[in-house]
């Protein structure tokens, strides 16, 4: 064995890449819970490129076939029901991994300096995620895929004048149809994979590079042993591998009790009207996305004139004056003012339509600004003070409400005294509000001492 490994180690630096990223790779000792969803991830990634394939060696990107071609690999080829199920509760999982693992760097400060590109390659997989779900989606031809797809490519004809000769662009046809089916498919099965592979990669070499962050805050780095190993530190493997295993195991028996008891999840993971075939003369009742995606289909829904013309007006003027207000410089200040000026003008000439995709465009593009909208001196949620932690504890509800309204009716109501829409409006200002003010909440914020190693008993 010694001599096959120095033979291809002659050749090809498998020993260096396993020592420098492996067993002499040294993580903090005091993961916790919160740092079992990044191994996840990947193992969630490699089953949907797996599954994936196996799906395509029988499914027809034709919009003749498509519907029909989903139900032989479901009916007729042997296994396939298990490889779509592996599939579709696998996208879904996926995102709740991605949330989880997200929320543990708003937890951790992980997204702080020196891990700020570490979290924008995250953020550019989460976009690139986004696109890979709703492009996947339209593949089963189901009546919700086609409703769906209609829904969010018609949102592009809300840019003025481009708008429409945009959306056609996209479709590929006036309406959707099999060349946006091809074209998808193509998207799905090619392009966007390699996307996330690759991004994936450059994520975990930033991460490589930097280290990671851990439930403290504190950098191992700065303190270091007399071999220049750090004293809070310990080989990712066999620590931290034999650890993932466990986080393994407890989610491959949540994944096969899904898969193997509740594949649809109630509708969850699979809608109901996707057991339909695509029928551009029945629209479903409802159109819905997914479960995860209903948080930013909320914002999305959530302008109407009198939002754009009331609440929304409202709030940018009150965040004006208070950049003008504690901002120092002359140039801030009229930045503030030009800034507002510019967004109520719009709000007030611009449809409705057009902020509501410019709300829920803002939703995401906030979050790669949140290494330089966080200001306070310290990263971990265990040494933040009251203000951060309620800031974040309403922000995560107010998202997990937007999720709740974007699958009822906005005329409907479904929490107490007002209709869906008015509080999908009040919790729109408050997710957008969360990254807007966090420059002032984290700097004013009190916060406890940071010890200097890390805490672990
Ligand atoms: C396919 C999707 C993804 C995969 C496979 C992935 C993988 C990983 C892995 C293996 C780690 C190291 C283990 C850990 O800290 O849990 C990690 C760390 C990290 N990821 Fe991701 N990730 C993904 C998406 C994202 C997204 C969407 C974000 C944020 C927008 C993100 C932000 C981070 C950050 C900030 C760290 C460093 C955490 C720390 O050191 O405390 N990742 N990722």
């Amino acid at each position: 064995m010694q001599k096959l490994l120095t033979w291809i180690d002659d050749r090809f630096p498998l020993s260096k890449v396993w020592n420098e990223h492996l067993a002499q790779y040294y993580a903090p000792k005091n993961f916790n819970f919160w740092y079992y969803f990044g191994s996840l991830a990947l193992l969630v990634l490699v089953n949907q490129i797996v599954t994936g394939i196996f799906l395509t060696m029988n499914y027809k990107p034709d919009a003749a076939l498509a519907f029909g071609s989903v139900q032989y690999i479901m009916y007729d080829v042997s296994w396939g029901w298990l490889i779509r199920y592996m599939h579709s509760v696998g996208a879904s999982l996926f995102f709740a991994i991605i949330y989880l693992h997200m929320f543990r760097g708003l937890l951790y400060g992980s997204h702080r300096q020196p891990r700020e590109l570490i979290w924008i390659f995250g953020t550019l997989i989460f976009v690139a995620l986004m696109a890979e779900a709703f492009m996947g989606y339209l593949l089963p031809w189901g009546n919700m895929s086609y409703w769906g797809a209609q829904v969010i490519i018609s949102l592009f004809t809300a840019i003025p004048v481009i708008g429409n000769g945009l959306a056609q662009w996209v479709r590929g046809d006036f309406v959707v149809s099999d060349a946006t089916l091809n074209r998808f498919f193509a998207f799905h099965v090619i392009a966007l994979p390699l996307v996330l592979v690759a991004l994936v990669f450059v994520h975990l070499v930033a991460l490589h590079k930097v280290g990671s962050n851990n439930p403290d805050g504190v950098e191992i780095k700065k303190k270091k042993d007399a071999k220049g190993i750090p004293l809070d530190g310990i080989p990712f493997h066999p620590y931290y591998t034999v650890k993932d295993i466990v986080g393994v195991t407890v989610f491959l028996m949540v994944f096969s009790a899904i898969i193997f008891f509740a594949p649809s999840f109630g509708g969850k993971f699979l809608e109901h009207d996707n057991f339909i075939p695509a029928n551009i003369l029945s629209t479903p009742l409802d159109i819905v996305p997914l479960w995860y995606f209903t948080p930013f289909y909320s914002m999305l829904r959530a302008s109407t004139t009198d939002f754009t013309h009331g609440m929304l007006a409202v709030a940018t003027v009150l965040v004006a004056g208070l950049a003008f207000f504690t901002k120092r410089g002359f140039l801030a200040k009229l930045m503030s003012v030009v800034i507002a000026a510019v967004l109520i003008v719009g709000m007030f000439t611009l449809q409705a339509k057009l902020w509501g995709v410019i709300m829920m465009g803002s939703s995401i593009v906030l979050i790669f600004f949140l290494p330089w909208l966080d200001r306070s001196p310290v990263k971990s949620i265990r040494y933040r003070g009251s203000l951060y932690k309620s800031a974040l504890t309403i922000f995560v509800v107010s998202f997990i409400l937007l999720g709740y309204l974007g699958t009822k009716s906005p005329d409907a109501v479904s929490l107490v005294l007002f209709k869906n829409v008015t509080w999908a409006q009040a919790f729109t200002l408050v997710y957008l509000a969360f990254f807007v003010l966090m420059p002032w909440y984290t700097k004013i914020d009190k916060t406890k001492p940071v010890p200097e190693r890390v805490t672990f008993k």
